[in-house]
């Protein structure tokens, strides 16, 4: 899939509009506010403490890699949901990407989340990845179901793996799938959960 057939424009459950795009670096004040709004009950379960104005600096530098495919849903000119993959350019797993996302809490269970990883995974594809791993804090039940839900299966638990933001030890889930297997598991479940919002075939309204 080409970057130029953004930005897009997908319908959620409840009917609202969402753009979806690659951010850009005029982006990093708008990703600031989103990020800086995360609650403490979703804070707990990132990787970074992402109210740190370094999170986004480095967010951008990344842009200028090959290494990153980011993309941004905005409702209304306001940042509502994030997903990036993250890939290598050299080496063994070269073909696998580590997906990332987090959707506002006003944009919840409307089907963004699903969405974004929807693009993604044309995305991916698009870059001949040919497997998607998503690494959960394994408490993190609405990540776990949602990677789950969407054709992630999990390969394994490391236990005690990782420490959330208050420095408790917590088991990381590694979820893994191939790109061709989530694109159909993809297709199915906006078939089943986003119809008739969502209007098929393709991946997005354009
Ligand atoms: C996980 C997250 C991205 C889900 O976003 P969302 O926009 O609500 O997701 P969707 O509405 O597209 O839900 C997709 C599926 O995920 C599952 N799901 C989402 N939230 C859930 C929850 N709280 N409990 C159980 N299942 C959940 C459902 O199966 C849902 O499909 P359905 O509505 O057809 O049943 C969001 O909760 C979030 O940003 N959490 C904090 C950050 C995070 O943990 N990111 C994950 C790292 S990859």
């Amino acid at each position: 899939m080409s970057i130029n057939v953004y930005p897009k424009t997908v319908e959620l459950k409840d009917g609202r509009s969402i753009i979806l795009r690659p951010f850009v670096r005029n982006d990093a004040q708008a990703l600031h506010a989103f990020l800086k709004a995360i609650p403490e009950e979703d804070r707990l379960f990132l990787r970074h403490d992402v109210r740190d104005p370094e999170v986004v600096q480095k967010w951008m530098e990344e842009l200028d890699s090959n290494n990153v495919i980011p993309l941004l849903a905005v409702d209304d000119d306001q940042v509502v949901g994030i997903g990036r993959i993250h890939l290598l350019t050299h080496g063994w797993m070269q073909h696998v990407g580590h997906m990332r996302l987090i959707t506002a809490r006003t944009h919840r269970h409307q089907g963004l989340g699903g969405l974004i990883a929807r693009e993604l995974v044309a995305l991916a594809e698009s870059r001949n990845l040919e497997k998607l791993q998503c690494h959960v804090i394994e408490d993190d039940t609405a990540a776990l179901r949602m990677c789950q839900t969407l054709g992630f299966e999990t390969a394994g638990v490391l236990r005690g793996m990782v420490k959330d933001q208050r420095g408790t030890k917590r088991n990381l889930a590694i979820l893994v799938s191939d790109v061709a297997n989530l694109g159909e598991a993809l297709d199915d479940w906006i078939q089943d959960s986003m119809v008739p919002a969502y209007r098929v075939p393709g991946a997005c309204v354009g």
